[in-house]
């Protein structure tokens, strides 16, 4: 299997040295290619830490983690940027979209910084927005458009540059029920039919289900893995459930 991400024996301290706070503790973990990865885990267990040092926006204090077999900690600060760009899509919470720019253009955002030609940014951005639903609105402006209808956009655009993996931080947080079940879906769509490989930090048991397996982080650890097998997505979903009532965390929405 081709392993796309791998985190050995990360550690992430915040503070100075009379007042210092473990972030993370020992994670050890790896995404294989194709992989729905959900990492679960309450406020403050240290979620948005370990995107973070993903994402090459902070940087562990210890350990290392290796993305498309690169170790992040040798990037040079001149290197960040086209490497996030050409390794990463994002989705986050609050869409992050740029509000000048149409949901069309917003896609293409990521396409237009590599100069990829207009007539071919065109059509990818098109039949993209086809296959997710959101081709009526393409020339609409984020503020015309509802929240579910954002984070479709925001999908798009993380993945458009067919990205070696997708992180998504918490994206159904700010969405009603059934704009977050359809982001879910399409999520596992982009998944199952266009093989992209997905971490999604949540709180949520219901959004961690769409994954294959779940990470449990607690503390800034993990101390659980559930694998979905050949479980239907709401078996998944209830041994989630349990998972979390037997070992504690935040109550289940
Ligand atoms: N920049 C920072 N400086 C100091 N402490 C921080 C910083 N960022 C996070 N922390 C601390 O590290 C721990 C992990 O925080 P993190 O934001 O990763 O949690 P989280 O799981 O994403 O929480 P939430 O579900 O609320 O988003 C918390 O105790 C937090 O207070
Ligand atoms: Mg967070």
């Amino acid at each position: 299997m081709n392993t796309i991400l791998k985190v050995v024996d990360v550690e992430k301290y915040y503070g100075t040295k009379s007042n210092l706070k473990k972030a993370l503790d020992h994670i050890q973990f790896n995404v294989d290619a194709g992989e729905f990865v959900s990492i679960m885990g309450p406020s403050g267990s240290g979620k948005t830490t370990l995107l973070n040092c993903i994402s090459t926006i902070d940087m562990v204090s210890d350990g290392h983690i290796y993305l498309n077999e690169r170790d992040l900690a040798t990037l040079l600060p001149k290197e960040m940027a086209s490497f996030r760009r050409k390794n990463l899509g994002f989705i986050f919470q609050d869409f992050n979209l740029l509000d000048t720019l149409s949901i069309e253009e917003n896609i293409a955002l990521p396409l237009a910084i590599k100069n990829t030609p207009a007539k071919e940014t065109h059509r990818i951005v098109t039949s993209l927005m086809q296959r997710l639903g959101i081709d009526d609105i393409a020339t609409k402006f984020p503020s015309q458009v509802s929240g579910g209808q954002k984070q479709r956009c925001a999908c798009a655009r993380a993945f458009v540059n067919r990205p070696k993996l997708i992180l998504a931080d918490e994206p159904t947080g700010a969405l009603d029920s059934v704009s977050a079940k359809q982001l879910l879906e399409l999520l596992t769509e982009l998944n199952a039919q266009e093989k992209a490989t997905i971490l999604m930090v949540t709180h949520d048991p219901f959004s961690a289900s769409y994954g294959n397996r779940v990470l449990f982080l607690k503390d800034g650890h993990f101390n659980k893995e559930l694998q979905k097998k050949q479980m239907s997505r709401n078996e998944f979903y209830h041994s989630i459930l349990l998972e979390v009532s037997t070992f504690g965390g935040e109550e289940p929405c």
